[in-house]
C-alpha cells in the first residue's frame, strides 16, 4: 500500500506479509532505511539497518539466538540446562526472550549499574536476576565481580552452560550469517563503507570475516567509546550503557577495523538527537555514536565521496528516555546548560 505524505513525498508502507510460527522467526531481517534528510547534499548515501525492530529491541537477539540454537543442536545444552551469563543489557535481554520460549532456565549476573527497567524487563521474561553488589576486591571492577560470580553458579549447578558472549564465536558467527548478508543482499557489493559499534566486538569480527570472504574492497569504521579499552586505550568513566568494554574482549583483534572513531557520552546524545530529530528514528546511545562518527568523518574530509555506506544502529531509543534523551539528565551528567542540539 502506498500513502501519500503530507507534501508531495509518497511514502510507502511496509508490504511483506508471512505469519511466523514463533517470536524467535521474527528476529533478523530488519530493515534498512536510506538517511535521505540528514546527510542530504553530504556526498555520501547512508543507509541504517534498523537493529531496534528485532523482537528484544537490540542487535543482540541475533547472537542469543546463535548461540543457544548451536548449542541445543551440539548436546551442550538439554532441556534441562540452566543458562548464566553475566550481562545486564541487550543480550541479557535477548537471552531472556530466547529462553522463555524454550522453557529453559537462565540466570543473569548483573551489577547494581543495572537499570531498573532492565532488570524488570528481565525477570518479565522470566529470568532470575542475581545481583553482584561489591566489585571485586583485586580489580576493583563490576565486571570481573560478575564474572567470578558466574563460575560460582556455574560450579553451584551441575547441567549449566555459559554463553561467555566476550568469547564465543557464535556470537560473531550469528553477525557472519545474518546481518552482514542481509546488508549486502540489499545493497549490493558495492559498498564503501561500513560503520558500527563495539562492545564485545562480535559484530565487529562477524562482518569484517564476511565481507573479507566476500572479497569485498567495504572499509569498516568501528566506533568504540571513549574511555572503552577495546582498541587498546586505558578505561575510563563512560556513562552510556551498550558500546564500549572495560577489557579488550577475546573476539577483537586489530586487523579487523579499517579505522576507529571513538565518541563521548554527548557525541551520542547529538548523534541520536539529530538522528530522531531529521529521520524519526528513536535510537539508543550507541546509534548515536555512529551518526556523529559519520558526520565527523565527513566534516573532517576523511571520506572518499561520493559514497555508499552502511551504518549498523543497534537498540531502540526507548530504554534510554531518562539518559539520552532527558534534558535534565544532560545537564547534570555531563554538564551541557542548554538542549545539546
Ligand atoms: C546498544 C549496543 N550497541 C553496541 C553494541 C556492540 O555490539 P557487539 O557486542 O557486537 O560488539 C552492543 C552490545 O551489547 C549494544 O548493546
Amino acid at each position: 500500500m502506498a500513502v501519500s505524505g503530507q507534501f508531495d513525498a509518497t511514502v510507502k508502507v511496509n508490504e511483506s506479509r508471512s505469519i511466523k510460527n514463533s517470536i524467535l522467526e521474527t528476529i533478523g531481517n530488519t530493515p534498512v532505511v536510506r538517511l535521505g534528510k540528514l546527510f542530504a547534499g553530504s556526498g555520501l548515501d547512508v543507509f541504517a539497518k534498523l537493529e531496534s525492530l528485532n523482537p528484544g529491541g537490540s542487535i543482540k537477539d541475533r547472537p542469543a539466538y546463535n548461540i543457544i540454537t548451536r548449542a541445543m543442536a551440539s548436546g551442550a545444552i538439554t532441556k534441562d540446562t540452566t543458562i548464566v551469563e553475566s550481562s545486564s543489557g541487550n543480550f541479557a535481554i535477548g537471552l531472556s526472550q530466547m529462553c522463555a520460549y524454550l522453557g529453559l532456565r537462565l540466570v543473569c549476573v548483573v551489577d547494581i549499574k543495572t537499570t531498573a527497567q532492565n532488570v524488570r524487563i528481565i525477570e518479565a521474561y522470566g529470568a532470575r536476576v542475581d545481583l553482584v553488589s561489591v566489585p571485586d576486591p583485586t580489580t576493583g571492577e563490576y565486571l570481573q565481580a560478575r564474572l567470578n560470580r558466574v563460575r560460582q553458579i556455574l560450579a553451584s549447578i551441575p547441567n549449566s552452560f555459559w554463553p561467555n558472549q566476550y568469547v564465543n564465536k557464535d556470537n560473531s558467527g550469528s553477525h557472519f550469517g545474518t546481518t552482514m548478508p542481509e546488508i549486502v543482499d540489499l545493497l549490493g557489493s558495492h559498498i564503501d563503507y561500513v560503520f558500527l559499534s563495539t562492545s564485545t566486538c562480535g559484530t565487529l569480527r562477524g562482518c569484517a570475516e564476511f565481507l573479507r570472504e566476500r572479497g569485498m574492497a567495504t572499509k569498516i569504521i568501528a566506533v568504540d567509546a571513549m574511555g572503552s579499552a577495546i582498541f587498546g586505550r586505558p578505561p575510563g568513566k563512560r556513562l552510556l550503557p551498550g558500546h564500549g568494554a572495560g577489557i579488550v574482549p577475546k573476539l577483537f583483534s586489530p586487523d579487523l577495523a579499517d579505522d576507529v572513531v571513538f565518541v563521548s557520552d554527548l557525541d551520542c546524545v547529538v548523534g541520536c538527537r539529530r538522528l530522531v530529530q531529521h529521520e524519526a528514528i528513536l535510537a539508543g546511545a550507541s546509534s548515536g555514536g555512529v551518526i556523529t562518527a559519520i558526520e565527523r568523518l565527513v566534516a573532517d574530509g576523511k571520506l572518499r565521496l561520493p559514497a555508499r555506506c552502511a551504518a549498523i544502529l543497534p537498540d531502540r531509543g526507548e530504554r534510554y528516555l531518562d539518559t539520552v534523551y532527558s534534558d535534565s539528565w544532560v545537564q547534570s551528567h555531563l554538564g551541557v546548560e542548554n538542549s545539546p542540539i
